[in-house]
């Protein structure tokens, strides 16, 4: 990571790549990321809530921190509601397979992720039905569409925030008070949105929302979770794992209180110390100085890819109705050659393919070839724009 003159990490990587791959992970990282990580190593180190000793006690203690961030920036009840796992699919498979029982039905959309669409397929062979909300050409969703997929046995809607794919925003606000109306359960995979775009389970009507560290949060690899809303009862929602959780260790039965009804074997605390940090210094860059940053960039890269004959833009097209994501095509050109010529002779990093979303690029029309997708982030720069936008410029003119 290379600092630059306004303190900031910079975009490219050691070799100087320039990185546009931050919708599958976010980098570099804000620089107390790495050093919170490397000191919860060589500091505390210990194993939280197990052993009663002073650093197994600081490092609860940083792990309860992190809670608190999370349910802080999501509007979250209360902290203990905040259920750290894996990542976002981890909580997302919480929700799904924990919730979801023979009979039940649910409304999802035609944008959605495998994180989604592949437990609710596995659910589907235990009777457990889902409809896919038909999602416009462009990603977005109307949502009456999700009104009109319910049937009387509906128990859940199940949507991104977001796309992955082409950054796509959803009207969860619309689509949750349809929840709260027809008296369902709302879950949200905000993958793409989490740090990103502002999120209140409260005023967004949402009962569980699945979250992950490494994206907009800048946080690392290997955190994220679920967070639950009073309107969930712990007891409604099957554990995945059951296991040690260094309380009530005179019983063998999982204990049935929050979070460690969810929360079984030693935890990423090193990851969460990351996370805390990142969640600090999200808060004290603002939510909304970073989304006006991402938006400005968006907006050209847009500008500069509509605006390139030969390129097809997919999504809203338009910076203030998705995020800073952006998908394309170049006529004549597979998006696996565009990747490798961008990586190896433009020295610019990004993915190519089917993004693990092969509804959604039905949707979009990209089946099955894919699109190839540039992910901006918190710490490019109008620089990288124009070099991203010329890269492109120069592989067009030579498509057939
Ligand atoms: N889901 C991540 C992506 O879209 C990994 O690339």
């Amino acid at each position: 990571m290379i600092p630059t003159a306004t303190g900031f990490p910079s975009s490219k990587t050691k070799d100087g790549a320039l990185y546009l791959d931050n919708a599958a992970t976010s980098w570099p990282k804000p620089p107390g990321v790495a050093q919170a990580m490397a000191q919860f190593l060589a500091e505390v180190g210990a194993n939280p809530g197990r052993s009663g000793h002073r650093l197994s006690i600081e490092a609860a203690r940083i792990v309860y921190s992190a809670r608190e961030a999370v349910a802080n920036l999501f509007g979250a009840p209360d902290p203990l509601r905040v259920v750290f796992g894996l990542n976002i699919t981890d909580g997302i498979n919480l929700a799904l397979h924990g919730l979801l029982r023979a009979g039940d039905h649910v409304v999802t959309t035609g944008m959605e992720h495998n994180a989604v669409m592949r437990p609710l397929r596995d659910l589907a062979q235990q009777g457990i039905e889902f409809t896919q909300a038909v999602c416009e050409a462009d990603g977005t969703l109307d949502p009456h569409r999700i009104e009109e997929a319910i049937q009387p046995n509906t128990r859940l809607i199940a949507l991104n925030h977001a796309s992955n794919v082409c950054g796509a925003i959803l009207p969860i606000r619309a689509v949750g008070q349809i929840a709260r109306r027809r008296e369902l359960l709302f879950l949200v995979d905000t993958a793409q949105t989490g740090g990103a775009l502002p999120l209140h389970m409260e005023n967004d009507c949402i009962d569980l929302l699945a979250f992950t560290g490494h994206k907009s949060l800048y946080g690392p690899m290997g955190t994220g979770g679920l967070i639950l809303s009073e309107r969930i009862n712990p007891a409604d929602l099957h554990p995945l794992r059951q296991g040690g959780t260094g309380s009530r260790s005179e019983r063998e039965v999982q204990p049935d209180f929050l979070p460690d009804r969810f929360e079984s074997g030693t935890p990423n605390a090193v990851g969460l110390a990351g996370l805390l940090a990142a969640l600090e210094w999200l808060q004290e860059q603002g939510l909304e100085t970073i989304r006006t940053h991402e938006k400005a960039l968006c907006a050209d890269l847009l500008d500069g890819l509509i605006n390139t004959p030969g390129v097809i833009v997919l999504g809203p097209q338009d910076a203030a109705r998705q995020t800073a994501t952006v998908a394309f095509n170049i006529r004549g050109m597979e998006p696996s050659t565009v990747g490798l010529r961008l990586d190896e002779e433009f020295n610019i990093l990004c993915r190519v393919g089917l993004h693990c979303a092969p509804s959604a690029h039905r949707t979009l029309g990209t089946f099955p070839d894919g699109c190839v997708r540039f992910g901006l982030g918190a710490f490019n720069t109008a620089e990288d724009i124009q070099q991203a936008v010329e890269a492109v410029r120069q592989l067009a003119k030579e498509a057939p």
